[in-house]
């Protein structure tokens, strides 16, 4: 049985999230998405809004959402996941993303597989989308219909 595991902030989920977590279904068994912690970022959302956001826009039932507090190699551990994978955008993202998967590596003995994002999504990333909403822009193409609206007015109020 492969089981992957599809980590990240997800603050907000975009289209370019749920793309290759839709790809990694078609690849795994199953799948756990988890919304983990990035020590570097301080999110807006909460873990439990993300969590929620993200269920919204996940109607496969080999997809499964959770949030961990915590090293990613214990994520894996506990829901028994046996890879990562995580969306490569551009050249730009590969430096951290190397750095991450050896590390997991290190740590666990976990692979790291990478697939490469649909090109229209390369410019795509949360932080772009958070700036977007803030200033009252329209974040529906970025954003899955499901959470578009309340992604919008979320941010928007953080301003
Ligand atoms: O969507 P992001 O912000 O690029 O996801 C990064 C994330 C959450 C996957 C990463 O920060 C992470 O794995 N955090 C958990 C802590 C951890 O395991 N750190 C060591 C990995 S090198």
């Amino acid at each position: 049985m492969s089981h992957a595991l599809c980590p990240g902030s997800f603050d907000p989920p975009t289209v370019g999230h749920i793309e290759i977590i839709e790809r990694a279904a078609t690849l795994f068994d199953s799948v756990t998405v988890a919304v983990i912690r990035n020590a570097t970022k301080k999110a807006t959302l909460t873990s439990d809004e993300r969590v929620e956001f993200l269920k919204r826009c996940i109607t496969n039932d080999k997809i499964n959402v959770i949030s961990f507090d915590g090293l990613l190699v214990d994520c894996a551990k506990e829901v028994g996941a046996n890879v990562v994978v995580k969306g490569l955008r551009a050249v730009s993202d590969f430096d951290y993303e190397l750095q991450m998967a050896q590390a997991n590596r290190q740590l666990s003995h976990i692979e790291t597989v990478f697939l490469s994002t649909n090109p229209g999504h390369s410019f795509l990333s949360s932080s772009m989308v958070r700036d977007i909403a803030r200033y009252g822009g329209d974040v529906s193409s970025l954003v899955p219909a499901p959470i578009a609206a309340d992604v919008a007015s979320r941010f928007a109020l953080e301003a």
